[in-house]
């Protein structure tokens, strides 16, 4: 892969507050080209958190998992795209026409301009076959992520957020176009942390992703630019 797609295709999350995550995308600049905002931050900071980032020539994935009504998350869209986020994120589980709406949301924040990508998270991956069962839905796991992942692209949206275990079946069954994004990825040889089911980076790019979240084992490392330099330099070698 060549070095500048490697850059583009890691997404580091900095889930941190104000203070340490200006203090990392200064770090960062110039090396990573996205930086991924989650809830814990922006509903510390806001939307000026966003503007901050971009400023300093981030794109940004705005994390907040979007699911209410449509009405309510058409709205939501457009002010989270109107920050200048890039990328925005709404649960399938809300079905058809919120994710229908939240792209609706996004194109209207963007005008004439290109709109933000949204991407729909199908099964999160904290839950398990019990946890499906405790909220009545029958289906196996795996059969749901497919279902919502074809209900997502069926209404528009730009892909799915999912384990890079999924994403080989993810990327057959949305195509060669759709963004698929998957966290839990960890360098070899890195610290778990709360993160269970893991591949590499170049594993999960591999495996059909086309761009990795990748938090701690940047943020937390002593040098940080190193640390994300070593994951592009794995990329460009082996993926
Ligand atoms: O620090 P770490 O690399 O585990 O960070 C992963 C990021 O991806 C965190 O911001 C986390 O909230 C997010 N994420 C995840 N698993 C999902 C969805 C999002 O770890 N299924």
């Amino acid at each position: 892969m060549l070095e500048t797609d490697a850059r583009e295709r890691v997404i580091v999350a900095i889930d941190c507050g104000r203070e340490r995550a200006l203090e990392l995308a200064d770090a960062l600049s110039g090396h990573a080209c996205w930086l991924k905002v989650g809830m814990t931050l922006f509903y510390a900071e806001g939307p000026a958190i966003v503007r901050e980032i971009r400023e300093r020539g981030f794109k940004v994935f705005l994390d907040l998992k979007l699911h209410d009504i449509p009405h309510q998350v058409r709205g939501a869209a457009e002010a989270a795209a109107s920050t200048g986020a890039d990328l925005l994120t709404v649960h399938g589980l809300g079905a058809g026409p919120m994710m229908a709406a939240a792209v609706e949301g996004a194109a209207a924040a963007a005008g004439d301009g290109e709109r933000a990508k949204v991407i729909a998270v199908t099964v999160l991956t904290s839950m398990d076959q019990q946890a499906l069962d405790s909220i009545g839905v029958d289906a196996p796991v795996a059969d749901e992520a497919d279902r919502l992942a074809r209900l997502a692209r069926d209404n528009g949206i730009d892909g799915v957020v999912c384990s890079p275990q999924e994403a080989t079946r993810m990327r057959e069954l949305l195509g060669e176009d759709a963004l698929i994004v998957t966290p839990g990825v960890r360098p070899a040889g890195a610290a778990l942390g709360d993160q269970s089911r893991v591949a590499t980076p170049a594993a999960a790019i591999a495996g059909g992703a086309s761009h990795i979240v990748v938090g701690r084992p940047i943020t937390s490392a002593d040098d940080p630019v190193a640390a994300f330099e070593a994951i592009v330099a794995e990329l460009v070698e082996q993926a």
